[in-house]
């Protein structure tokens, strides 16, 4: 298999040759310590998205790859008593973090959690407000991008939004987004994500885009808020 995608689809964007088996085990054993790792640099960049996909009140909200559920008690809170929120994780180790984040904050009653592969929702047809996805799209092959993109169409509503917060290859390739891709293309088992064209990819995927902007950790960031047109 080519290490990066056909010229012209999406240039220089590395393939993922990890496979779903490999991504459960590593999220499963790094579920424990996951917030110690990236909590403090990505959590500004999380916030952003968040705050572009304003869940209101009475809303059903989807996150995809939730993690440790940082983010699933903010979309919650906003959702409120009469909103719902759903989640689909790969891990089941992060499933049970996140379920008893929830339940601190009392919010387990307006949550449901699945433990599977977010390229196939399962979910109904068109019965989404909103659907919320940090530093995950960029873990999904190439070919599996627009699936996945696809369900995210699929479960929203006519005019439902998309936030996409992922580490990105727009802009010109520094030393660190090369040294990232190194790691991922000889570590992929340490370094699973890489940088993606997220915007792109959204648009392609028959979405309209409200708001697309690059923000900074260590590597260029989208932060994409997108509309089922
Ligand atoms: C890099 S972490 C990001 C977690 C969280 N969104 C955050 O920003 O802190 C990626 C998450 O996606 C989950 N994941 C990976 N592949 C997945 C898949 N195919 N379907 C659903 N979740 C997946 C992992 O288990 C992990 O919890």
């Amino acid at each position: 298999m080519p290490e990066t995608a056909a010229a012209g689809a999406e240039p220089g964007v590395l393939r993922v040759l990890t496979t779903k088996a490999e991504t459960r085990a590593f999220y499963d054993k790094i579920a424990h310590v996951y917030d110690l790792l990236s909590e403090h640099t990505e959590s500004p960049l999380k916030q952003e998205g968040l705050k572009l996909l304003a869940a209101k009140p009475g809303e059903k909200v989807l996150e995809i790859g939730f993690g440790t559920g940082h983010c699933l008690v903010d979309l919650a809170k906003a959702a409120g008593p009469s909103g719902r929120v759903y989640g689909i994780d790969l891990s089941d180790k992060m499933r049970d973090l996140a379920a008893a984040n929830l339940a601190k904050q009392n919010l387990a009653d307006r949550s449901e959690l699945f433990c599977g592969d977010a390229a196939k929702l399962p979910l109904p047809d068109a019965g989404l407000d909103a659907v919320f996805m940090s530093f995950t799209l960029e873990l999904f092959d190439l070919p599996e991008i627009p699936t996945v993109l696809a369900e995210c169409r699929r479960v929203l509503k006519p005019g439902g939004r998309l936030a996409v917060v992922s580490v990105s290859k727009e802009g010109k390739d520094s030393l660190l987004v090369e040294a990232y891709e190194w790691t991922h293309k000889h570590f992929p088992n340490l370094m699973d994500c890489r940088p993606i064209f997220a915007r792109r990819a959204i648009e392609q995927a028959g979405f309209e885009i409200k708001t697309s902007n690059i923000g900074h950790m260590w590597v260029p960031v989208e932060i994409v808020l997108a509309r089922k047109a």
